[in-house]
């Protein structure tokens, strides 16, 4: 049963900076991320006032286009991925679009590009403020940081230059480090945004709020009251055009390694003294510390992981993820973990974390949910022989973000006659915001020069050092306790038993209330 819940915004704290002057050299702009997520996220930011007028982004591939072509590549990708914009505003902003043709392999582009951008900083005055976006592979990460280096172009005598790479950074731990090896020969760590977008969300910036700025729920957030937590991120869509990367990354690379860890960071840090950037990473990273490391020889009792067959989502049939096109019809790639991880602290000892997530499952959804602890006597027996359900609190953070706590109310009229109710704050129904979405929050905190929602090197190396015990089993052995499930199910059985073995269950994999 759902309660009414209401709940309307008047800001109590708001604080809120503009961006200075800024050129965005966008590696990568013919590509995907770029066409979803970085003009959309551009545009937004301009349309709501935040990108300063003294701005202009540069587009970079290989591909041969004029500036006109650019930006008629961008004016498309606005039509597509916006609900509505405004022509006056959309030429307006185009008018800040540019394009270079560019190969990563080739040193003479670079100088080129360093004459076009002290040009394009002269025009739109931006005294020299660069950041370099690295919308590209990965394997071209070292390449391309080189060739700016070689080109004078990380250096910050005349304005800031700033380098913003996607994750994965490296694909284990040694990875990591030769590329943080690498990035630091050209580049401060001042210089270096890594950015994991679950964090630009403002429902995962919420957690922090929610446990930081209110005095009543911190108290019970320990041991002493929690029973466990789960946190879920489960998706409807396959590989999709992507297996050329999924096959060398697979789930626990492309999802625990960055976003779901970041998710059990946020709910188990201790309170940073402040929210200066270096103070919450420096929390964050504790509790990687504090992750207990599996074990080898127990794997199985802590790891599943499988790969999605063929079935049947929203009534149409969908393939194996061996039937994928550009997908090794042998390939043993993971599209399903689901993981129980301890935390070994004062506060979270004995509490364990059940963390999952997988493609071409039934739901779309991404939650946290929070068990606390049962009554410790059951008063109401006679009258009442089943236990009590467990109060839980859940942070949904896609596909509606939300805020809910189940208790246990009497209904009306009976003697003893109790129910589940839902107690429910729905961002959308109580605040409106910025359209600009995760990227568009990123990539402000760039021109602001805030770290605090990127990673940090030693929080990237801990993650690595997390899994790997895990990813070296599992290259060992190959297809051996991989687990087939059903596209368009909730995942292997075997990660029932995972939980089931405690005595506990799955929230079910149910998005939209
Ligand atoms: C990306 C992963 O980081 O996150 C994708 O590479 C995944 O595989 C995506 O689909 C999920 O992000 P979101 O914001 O849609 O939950």
């Amino acid at each position: 049963m759902k309660a009414q819940s209401k709940a309307s915004f008047n800001p109590t704290f708001c604080y809120f900076e503009k961006s200075g002057p800024v050129g965005i050299a966008i590696f990568g702009a013919h590509g995907d991320l770029s066409n979803r997520k970085l003009f959309v996220s551009l545009y937004s930011l301009w349309t709501e006032k935040n990108l300063h007028d003294q701005f202009y982004c540069l587009g970079l591939s290989r591909t041969p286009l004029t500036d006109e072509s650019f930006r008629e590549m961008v004016a498309k990708a606005l039509r597509e991925h916006l609900p509505s914009v405004e022509e006056p505003k959309k030429a307006e902003f185009l008018e800040h679009c540019y394009y270079e043709s560019l190969d990563v392999q080739d040193a003479e582009a670079f100088k080129k590009l360093a004459l076009r951008l002290d040009d394009l900083d002269q025009k739109h005055k931006t005294g020299n403020n660069r950041i370099f976006h690295l919308a590209i592979s990965p394997v071209l990460y070292e390449k391309t940081i080189s060739q700016l280096s070689a080109a004078g172009l990380c250096k910050e005598d005349r304005g800031f230059a700033r380098v913003i790479i996607e994750k994965p950074f490296g694909r284990d731990l040694e990875s990591a480090k030769s590329l943080d090896q690498k990035l630091k020969e050209s580049l401060q760590e001042s210089q270096v945004y890594r950015i994991d977008h679950y964090l630009g969300k403002d429902t995962v910036q919420n957690i922090l709020m929610f446990r930081f700025a209110n005095a009543i729920f911190e108290p019970i957030w320990n041991r002493n009251f929690i029973d466990h937590v789960q946190i879920t991120v489960s998706e409807t869509l396959g590989v999709e055009h992507r297996a050329e990367y999924y096959e060398a990354s697979g789930c626990l690379r492309d999802m625990f390694q960055n976003h779901l860890l970041l998710l059990l960071s946020l709910v188990a840090m201790e309170p940073p003294p402040s929210f200066r950037a270096d103070e919450v990473r420096e929390e964050r990273v504790k509790v990687y510390h504090a992750v207990k490391p599996f074990e080898k020889n127990t794997l199985d009792r802590s790891i599943v992981r499988g790969q999605y067959g063929q079935g049947t989502m929203n009534g149409r049939k969908v393939q194996a993820y061996r039937a994928e096109p550009k997908v090794n019809p042998q390939s043993n790639v993971e599209t399903y973990v689901a993981m129980k991880a301890l935390i070994s602290n004062w506060r979270w000892q004995g509490v364990p974390f059940y963390l999952r997530s997988g493609k071409r499952l039934s739901s779309a959804l991404s939650e946290i949910v929070i068990e606390f602890k049962r009554v410790p006597h059951l008063m109401f027996s006679p009258y009442m022989e089943a236990s009590i359900p467990p109060n839980t609190l859940t942070l949904r953070i896609q596909p509606e973000e939300r805020i809910s706590i189940t208790f246990q109310a009497k209904q009306p009229g009976s003697k003893i006659c109790m129910s589940d109710v839902t107690m429910d704050f729905s961002y959308s129904e109580a605040l409106s915001g910025s359209t600009s979405g995760a990227y568009g929050r990123l990539l402000l905190d760039c021109i602001l020069g805030d770290q605090t929602l990127f990673a940090r090197q030693d929080g990237v190396e801990q993650a690595w050092q997390i899994l790997k015990p895990i990813l070296e089993t599992w290259q060992k052995e190959g297809d051996k306790n991989l687990s087939l499930y059903e596209a368009g199910t909730s995942g292997p059985k075997e990660a029932d038993a995972l939980i089931e073995q405690d005595g506990r269950k799955w929230r079910p994999l149910v998005s939209g209330e």
